[in-house]
């Protein structure tokens, strides 16, 4: 997909590409802008957090003197704190609802946009050095600014997003984001503090050698199809590639082409990951790189949230290979 509206030299920093947006509503550009800007900040605390991760306990046996209480808090709930802070702080985001938390925050603000969080995704890696993510949804409040917040601003379908990105804490630190016009990579540069464009018009191949599945989980699927399917992979000798880090499997097959699914099983029976915090956001981007996501039945960006938790089963990446489930 082509960003025929915006100059797109690669190089240049995220700030200079969003203020070069121009395909929105002239009156929200700079309250998305901003917002998005919002994000990209408390991601750069985040990564300077996640880098440092295995020195906290040196730090912290140090006499103990430096630590806070809140740097002794596991990453995720620190994550938590960073980009809720941010976004309350600015006055364009009027509520965000999190996978850390029960319920959703309302800033009392005048702010348009309420912000969906995976603050950190694939904690469970951190321990052994291996990437994670945060992953965010953007949407558009549906009751009036200025009032307050009501569940029904947060249980939105996906295909109301205005905007979506997640921040992949890898080899190197990226933030992938779409508006609903393609999607772009950027690349943290930590001696500049900022994020350039390094991946333009990212485009998902239609099919590709990679499948990505928690194998342990083979005899407990409930759906048929994906059974058949995994199947099909193994005869066809595809690649099998799992980190158990969303964001990095997915960010993976995004740019070679492949298929992740989590399916259904009888012990997760309506899957494992959560729909307004995961699959919404990586469905809107496959989608905007030429890709799909479904939960083996319907669209993920069209299934009705009823729950703020509620899980889904997700098969998402290239069209030819998604296609094979749904
Ligand atoms: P989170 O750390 O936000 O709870 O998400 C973990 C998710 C996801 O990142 C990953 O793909 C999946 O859990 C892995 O699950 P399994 O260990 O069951 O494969
Ligand atoms: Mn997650
Ligand atoms: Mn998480």
């Amino acid at each position: 997909m082509e960003h025929s509206k915006i100059a797109l030299p690669i190089g240049i920093t995220l700030d200079r590409f969003i203020k070069n947006i121009d395909n929105l509503q002239p009156n929200t550009i700079g309250e998305l802008s901003q917002l998005l800007r919002d994000i990209a900040l408390a991601s750069k605390v985040v990564n300077r957090e996640m880098n440092k991760a295995g020195l906290v306990d040196i730090i912290g046996n140090y006499g103990n003197q430096n630590s806070t209480g809140e740097e002794q808090q596991k990453l995720d709930i620190l994550a938590n704190i960073r980009f809720t802070r941010a976004l309350s702080k600015g006055k364009e985001a009027c509520g965000v609802i999190s996978e850390e938390t029960e319920d959703f925050i309302d800033f009392n603000n005048k702010g348009s946009y309420v912000v969906a969080i995976d603050p950190l995704d694939g904690s469970s890696n951190i321990d052994v050095n291996v990437s994670v993510g945060s992953i965010f949804s953007i949407y558009k409040r549906i009751t009036p600014n200025g009032t307050p917040l009501t569940k029904k601003d947060f249980l939105q379908k996906g295909i109301n997003q205005v905007a979506a990105g997640y921040i992949l804490y890898g080899t190197s630190t990226m933030l992938v984001l779409t508006l609903g016009d393609g999607v772009c990579g950027f690349t943290y540069e930590s001696t500049l503090g900022e994020y350039v464009l390094s991946h333009k018009d990212i485009e998902i191949p239609d099919t590709g050698s990679i499948y990505s599945i928690n194998d342990g989980l083979n005899n407990f699927i409930m759906n048929k199809t994906v059974i058949e399917y995994i199947n099909d992979c193994r005869k066809q000798k595809l690649t099998a590639r799992y980190i158990g880090s969303l964001v990095a499997d997915f960010h993976r097959n995004l740019l070679k082409g492949g298929i992740y699914l989590y399916p259904e099983t009888i012990q997760s029976p309506e899957g494992k990951l959560r729909l307004l915090f995961e699959c919404n956001a990586l469905a809107f981007i496959v989608e905007q790189a030429g890709g799909k996501a479904t939960n083996g039945k319907n669209r993920i960006m069209e299934v009705e949230p009823l729950d703020f938790h509620q899980k889904s089963s997700l098969y998402i990446g290239s069209s030819q290979m998604v296609d094979q489930i749904a």
